[in-house]
């Protein structure tokens, strides 16, 4: 099933379209699902052939490391070593949009090409009513990378999974829009210390509550040592971007943010400067003004705090020079 992409099935959220999509999975099928920040293009995590088919799908230009998506704390405990502040962080936050990368475990089944051969392996618990029910039906952890291609704006509902992945994948499991809608918060559990790698659905502040110190800052993603995958241009729309706009250019859109917008912005974020709703719309908006053809989109400032840090990281990789 896995070769032969003929079309791509769409499945509705039913129980009947989770036993196709276990059954798809196990065969070395890829089956993209909803998850509460982005949806995940899922793969049996064992198999490194189902995993080659994901870099294939996506075009990755490299084989960086995969979140391997489990349905429990206790089933991450076989595939990571978790220390104290692992164990605090998982209670916290999962399931939720929350990854830690860990040491790997003696008993981790987590392919090496899922991990790219190194000795850790991120892992995340995601909190998502589909997502949780295909995990509980699988014997296999799933890696889930977002499920678009490589350098494009992650999918927030089906139909953007569609666009770039169509005849590429076996099937997408449509659990309608995802309600956090940007990735996961990932922290690096390896030493004593944690440490932020990627800002995302959990806000710092909220992690630093928890932990009762302040993170480590994160590694420059230029320098591309942390996290592979973080790419300087990434999340690209078409258009070029401009930040911190308070006006469009004759020849751009402006994608605006809180109640100060002018009235000729395009779309605007969140009109009462909520972040959560700016977060939850970034991607999809982000899509939408690519499809209405703009070759330059100005994006307004957005406060660095809460989702803000996310939703900056994500606007300046829109921005960065393309590779
Ligand atoms: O919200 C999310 O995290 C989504 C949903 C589908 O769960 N997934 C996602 O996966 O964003 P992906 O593949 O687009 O991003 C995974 C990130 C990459 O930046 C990768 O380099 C990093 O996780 N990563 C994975 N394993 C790692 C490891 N062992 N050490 C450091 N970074 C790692
Ligand atoms: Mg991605």
């Amino acid at each position: 099933m896995s070769k032969n992409f003929t079309s791509t099935l769409c499945l509705a959220a039913d129980a009947a379209s989770l036993v196709v999509a276990v059954s798809v999975l196990c065969q070395g099928g890829l089956v993209a699902f909803p998850t509460e920040t982005v949806y995940g293009l899922g793969a049996d995590a064992t198999n490194p052939h189902a995993v080659a088919g994901i870099y294939a799908a996506k075009e990755r230009p490299q084989f960086n490391p995969l979140i391997a998506h489990v349905a429990s704390l206790e089933a991450a405990q076989e595939q990571g070593v978790f220390n104290a502040a692992a164990i605090k962080l998982a209670h916290a936050f999962w399931p939720g949009p929350l990854t830690l990368v860990l040491k790997a475990a003696p008993s981790c089944t987590v392919s090496d090409l899922a991990r790219s051969g190194l000795e850790t392996l991120a892992l995340r618990v995601p909190n998502h009513p589909l997502a949780l029910a295909l995990l509980a039906q699988c014997s296999f952890p799933m890696v889930a990378p977002s499920a678009n291609r490589s350098g494009r704006i992650s999918p927030t509902a089906a139909q953007h999974v569609l666009e770039d992945l169509d005849d590429r994948i076996d099937a997408v499991l449509d659990g309608g829009v995802c309600a956090v809608g940007v990735e996961s918060t990932i922290i690096s559990c390896v030493s004593e210390t944690p440490r932020l790698l990627r800002a995302g659905g959990i806000g710092l502040e909220e992690i630093e509550r928890v932990l009762g110190f302040a993170l480590e800052a994160a590694t420059a993603p230029a320098s591309g040592i942390t996290a592979p995958g973080q790419l300087a241009s990434h999340y690209a729309p078409r258009a070029a971007v401009r930040l911190n706009a308070l006006q469009a250019q004759p020849d751009e859109l402006l994608l605006g943010f809180g109640a100060d917008a002018p009235e000729n912005t395009a779309l605007n974020l969140s009109s009462s400067g909520d972040l959560q709703e700016a977060a939850a719309n970034l991607f999809a908006f982000m899509r939408e003004l690519d499809r209405r053809g703009t070759l330059r989109l100005a994006v307004m400032p957005i406060p660095r705090h809460g989702l803000g840090l996310a939703i900056n990281d994500r606007l300046e990789r829109a921005a960065a020079p393309r590779e």
